[in-house]
Order: C-alpha cells, then sequence, then structure tokens
C-alpha cells in the first residue's frame, strides 16, 4: 500500500466513524511564541484538550505537519527525520478507552476497512500504574478481550512505568496514561513475548511503536500534575512515516515511496553523471555508508525546508529562519560532500514539490518561490563557502586542538558558517569549539536576536532557561561519576544540552556494561540527594589548576579563571571545573538523573544521552 493510499484510508475510517477531518495546521504554530514549530499531531488542539469546545464537535482527526529539530545530528541514520506527519484522531470528552483501542485494532487489521495487518505481529503496552495515576487495567482488559476474540496467540500486553506510558507535549498541559501499539518489524515474535524477551526486542528494534493513545484526563504545569482536566479527552498519534515502512514492507523510513522521487532526483544531479556541464565543488571520497548518510541528510533537509517555506518561513538569522538556513548550508555541504553538481538543492526541491503537491496545496501554488528561495540561499552560501573552507583550515593549522569562540565567530559573521556546522565540522577530525567564547562573542556583536532561535535550540550555548541550567550542573555530575565508575582517562570531547536533555561525549574504549551506567546513575542521584551547593570562585589560572579542577588540556584560558566546585569546600568537592556556567545554587534542584542511551561516537569516544525527571 502506498502512502497516499495509507493517508486516504486513515483520514475515511475515522472519517465514517463520525470524526472531522481536520487539515494540518502550519508548522508555525499561531499565537503561541514559545515553540518554534508544531512538535506533535496535538499541539494546535491544547485549548480543546483543555476544555474549549471545538466548532466542529467532539471527534476530530487529522495528519499534522510537525518539525523536531533538536537531534540534528542523529538525521541520516534508521529513525531520524527533521520533518514528519502526524496521524491522529481525538475525543473531546466523548469516547474513551474501549472505543479509541478497538478502533485502532480494526484500522491496523482489518482487510476490509483497514491495513490488514496480522494481528500476530501486534504487541502492546500499558500504564503500570504510579502515584498520579493507577495501573492500567481497563486499557489492558480491552487488548486482552480484542487478542482473545481474534485468536491472537501468547503475552501480548506488558506493563510500564511513565517514563513509557505517560504522554504529555512538555512540562505543561494536559497529558496522561497512554496504551502504544508496537509491530513486529522482524517477523520473529508471532506467538507471544515474555516481559524481558519484549524488552529485548524493543531494544533491538525488532518490535517499533506505531501508534500511542493517549487517555487524557490531567493538566501539568511545570512538570508537576495540577489537577484533572474538564473532560476525559483521547489523543491519539500514529507517526505517517512509521505506517509507511511497516506497510510498504521496509525496515527504515527513507526505503518507502515518499522518498522514490527525491531519492531519483539526488541521483540525478551527481556531477560526474555530466561531467561537461558539472561544476563541481569537490570530488566525493565518501564510503557507501557514508554516502547513504549524507543522501538521506541532504533528502531530509530538503524535504523540511520546502515545507518551512511553503509555511512562510524564509532564510534568517532568528527563530525560525535561522533553523531554515541551517538545514540549507548543511543540505549544500553534503551535498558536496556526495558529488552533487553546484545548484543542486533546486532540482531535489522540485521533486519535493513532486511528492507533496497533490497533499499541500500551499506547497503545489509555492513551487517557484520554493525552489528559487532555495536556490538563492545556496548561492549566498556559495559565494563565501570556498572561502570559508580555506579559513577553516587555516584556523585547524593555526591550533590543532580547539577552535576558539573567536574564530567561530569570524566563521559565522563573515563565511556564514552557522556554528553547529563549525562544531560538526571540528567533531570530524576529532577538534572541539569553545562554544561559550563562542556565544561571548554573539553577545558582543547582538547578531541573534536574544529571544532567537540561538536561545531555542543551540543549548549549552547561550541557553540559559532553567532547564538547560539543570542539565549543564548534571552534565558536571555525569562527568565526574563516570571517572570514578570508568577510570580518570575519562575526559571531555563534547557537550550538547538542549530543553530535552543532555548529551555528553568522553574519551573511553568500550561500550559500557549495564551495571556501569547503573553505578554512575546512582552515583549521581546520590549527589542530589545529598544536596549539595554549588559553588563558583574566581582564581588565579595557577591556583586554579593546583585544586585539580577538570579542564581542557591545550586550551588558552586568560590569566583569572572561574571554577566550579560541587560540595561544601573546594578540597571536598565532588566535581571541579573550570567552566563559565551557569548552574543551579544546589544540587537538590534536579530531580532524578537518567542515562536513556550510550553509544560510540567515533573511535575511541563514546556518547551518553541522559535526562532528569
Ligand atoms: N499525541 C500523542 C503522540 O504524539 O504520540
Amino acid at each position: 500500500m502506498n502512502s497516499k493510499e495509507i493517508r486516504q484510508k486513515y483520514l475515511s475510517f475515522f472519517e465514517k466513524r463520525g470524526h472531522a477531518v481536520l487539515p494540518s495546521t502550519s508548522l508555525v504554530p499561531e499565537n503561541d511564541p514559545s515553540v518554534l514549530f508544531n512538535t506533535a499531531g496535538m499541539q494546535p488542539l491544547v485549548p480543546y484538550l483543555l476544555g474549549e469546545k471545538h466548532p466542529l464537535g467532539t471527534r476530530l482527526c487529522s495528519i499534522q505537519k510537525c518539525v523536531r529539530t533538536i537531534d540534528l545530528d542523529d538525521v541520516g541514520d534508521n529513525t531520524h527525520a527533521t520533518f514528519f506527519e502526524m496521524m491522529g484522531n481525538w475525543s473531546l470528552g466523548d469516547y474513551f478507552k474501549k472505543e479509541s483501542i478497538n478502533w485502532s485494532f480494526e484500522l491496523l487489521t482489518s482487510k476490509e476497512e483497514g491495513f490488514g495487518i496480522d494481528p500476530s505481529r501486534l504487541y502492546v503496552t500499558c500504564f503500570e500504574g504510579d502515584k498520579n495515576a493507577p495501573k492500567d487495567e481497563e486499557s489492558a482488559g480491552i487488548w486482552r478481550e480484542i487478542f482473545d476474540k481474534h485468536g491472537v496467540k501468547g503475552n501480548r500486553i506488558f506493563f510500564l512505568p511513565a517514563e513509557n506510558n505517560w504522554w504529555s507535549a512538555g512540562d505543561n498541559g494536559p497529558c496522561g496514561a497512554d496504551t502504544e501499539i508496537f509491530y513486529d518489524i522482524s517477523g520473529l515474535h508471532t506467538d507471544g513475548l515474555s516481559h524481558e524477551e519484549y524488552l529485548e526486542a524493543d531494544e533491538k528494534q525488532e518490535v517499533v511503536e506505531i501508534w500511542n493513545n493517549v487517555f487524557m484526563e490531567f493538566e501539568k504545569k511545570d512538570g508537576e500534575i495540577i489537577g484533572k482536566l474538564a473532560n476525559k479527552n483521547v489523543d491519539t498519534g500514529a507517526g505517517f512515516e512509521r505506517f509507511c515502512l511497516v506497510l510498504n514492507g521496509k525496515s527504515n523510513f527513507y526505503d518507502t515511496d515518499i522518498f522514490e522521487e527525491i531519492f531519483a532526483k539526488i541521483d540525478a544531479q551527481h556531477a560526474e553523471l555530466n561531467p561537461s556541464t558539472a561544476q563541481l565543488q569537490s570530488p566525493s571520497t565518501l564510503s557507501e555508508k557514508e554516502a547513504l548518510r549524507a543522501k538521506r541528510i541532504v533528502a531530509d533537509h530538503v524535504r523540511t525546508s520546502v515545507m518551512l517555506i511553503s509555511d512562510g518561513v524564509t532564510p534568517s538569522n532568528t527563530d525560525q529562519g535561522y533553523i531554515l538556513r541551517r538545514l540549507l548550508r548543511r543540505a549544500v555541504r553534503f551535498a558536496d560532500n556526495l558529488g552533487l553538481k553546484k545548484g543542486s538543492l533546486f532540482w531535489i526541491a522540485d521533486a519535493v514539490v513532486n511528492t507533496y503537491a497533490d497533499i499541500y496545496e500551499n506547497v503545489a501554488r509555492q513551487r517557484e518561490t520554493i525552489k528559487i528561495t532555495i536556490d538563492n540561499e545556496e548561492q549566498k552560501f556559495r559565494n563565501t563557502l570556498s572561502h570559508g573552507l580555506k579559513e577553516f583550515d587555516r584556523i585547524v593549522k593555526k591550533d590543532s586542538k580547539s577552535i576558539s569562540g573567536k574564530d567561530a565567530f569570524v566563521l559565522f559573521s563573515t563565511y556564514g558558517f552557522p556554528v553547529e556546522m563549525t562544531i560538526e565540522m571540528a567533531g570530524e577530525i576529532g577538534l572541539q569549539v569553545d562554544k561559550d567564547a563562542f556565544e561571548e562573542e554573539m553577545k558582543k556583536h547582538q547578531d541573534l536576536s536574544r529571544s532567537g532561535a540561538g536561545q531555542k535550540f543551540k543549548g549549552g550555548m547561550g541557553d540559559t532557561s532553567d532547564i538547560s541550567i539543570k542539565y549543564h550542573t548534571a552534565t558536571h555530575l555525569l562527568h565526574q561519576a563516570l571517572r570514578e565508575v570508568l577510570g580518570t582517562h575519562v575526559s571531555q570531547k563534547g557537550s550538547n544540552i538542549t530543553a530535552e536533555r543532555l548529551r555528553f561525549d568522553f574519551a573511553h574504549t568500550a561500550k559500557m556494561t549495564d551495571d556501569e551506567k547503573e553505578r554512575v546513575e546512582e552515583i549521581v542521584n546520590k549527589r542530589i540527594e545529598e544536596a549539595l551547593p554549588v559553588n563558583v570562585v574566581e582564581l588565579p589560572i595557577e591556583e586554579a589548576e593546583k585544586t585539580g579542577a577538570l579542564h581542557f588540556f591545550g586550551e588558552k584560558y586568560g590569566d583569572k579563571v572561574t571554577l566550579y566546585y560541587i560540595g561544601n569546600t573546594i578540597e571536598e568537592a565532588f566535581s571541579k571545573e573550570f567552566c563559565g556556567g551557569p548552574h543551579v545554587k544546589n544540587t537538590s534542584e534536579l530531580g532524578h538523573f537518567k542515562i536513556q542511551k550510550e553509544e560510540a561516537v567515533s573511535a575511541g569516544v563514546r556518547r551518553i544521552k541522559a535526562v532528569l525527571e
């Protein structure tokens, strides 16, 4: 079943069951300056989930455009994309668990009404209960009945904690327990799974989440439940690309029909196909794997750019425009790595427009504007790109360990390199960029508006929201805990903070065992429980070094440095680091620390992503 049929089938299924079909709203939320983009299907419906009456009634469905740019550097693997669409159906105080779950099952499995998926491929999770709400026996009971009725064998229903089965779009707004539906993409698990086997299959991505039915009964403020909503609502979310992957029988969404024309166009832009007309920026020297990643990055970034421009965003140095600029400039860089002709983005954008022209009228209507905007941005970047690359090489030769904030700023202001690009390019050859110093330079020049994209997206660099500050302090605790568990060879290779998580790269060769990860978590959480004060002192550099505080060796520091230490005195401090801050006042402010992922980034460098809950 191709993606067009999937769209139609989804919407008509719910339309037939009394739902009004809503068009997707713009990617740029109206009347909500707190977020740059819609990141979930329910976002435009928040006021109605909170109790406002919707003009089209109590049953709604849509396919909503969304953009997420938090983990831009993960794009290109099998599972990350910056643009995606969310299929959703909603009940505003109308039906509840029984109808919602039964319809999801029917749409997934019915050969006549739905997608005809084999029910023995399905697994579900339900909320196990906590202080906020009881164990969701009701949803589990409904699932049990459905599986029994359809003769689906084996253990299918797993209870999991809030971390897995409690959903909200952020720290504020409607939320509730959910039941999540997983598809066995491996085809290995037709007879059911034990709880442990299920967790393992999930970890290995043999089963993948395809639908999330949230039973929204509560409201959250600043991360805390503050009470019940006026209505018991249903909010479901099913990633459209994920559905296409499953129903196309593929293992990743880049192989679905959505990307067919886009990839064909990218292939056709290879300079060597047409050497007489090609103006090649640089010959491709990528391995097959690197080339695949580059191709996916180009496809993803151009696709997202087309959608953003169709919703009125133009490249700039602030807010949404800065994200668009970053995406397009990164696409140019990877197009060059791939060996595409100059000006290729224009043609790739044309393929994206073709892919979405039937679905989004504003994409079809603005075909030429979109292509010209993209081409102009490519040209503009190319005017400075080759000089910028030379400047980058010169900087690297000057200091083989790191790139100063001043140099990163020159690359940005004179050569148009978004700092994230400089950081990425530096990372590829094992160099650090002094982000704090870059931010200082930025502040001096005030090129990025303080409330702009720089604040919201760059984490760790001038993002001084409360949550980022907490992650900054948690990063210091993590660094020290890793040294205690793994050894003092552990040193920071990179750090990046967003409002959702911290990311910490460090020198270490082996994959961490579960036991090591648990010990690190325990140490960090113990320090949080101990409510240690976080102190700052300014010391002459020699004195600061004598304290044994961690810092980047080879980094040039001024005569005086600021040193943050976590503990009552500098002598007994658990953690000491040269750092510009800011940090929380006391570790008790951090909440619970949890490692989400530990993986390799390059030879000898590991990466941890962790959250505060
Ligand atoms: N609103 C439910 C989801 O996006 O998963």
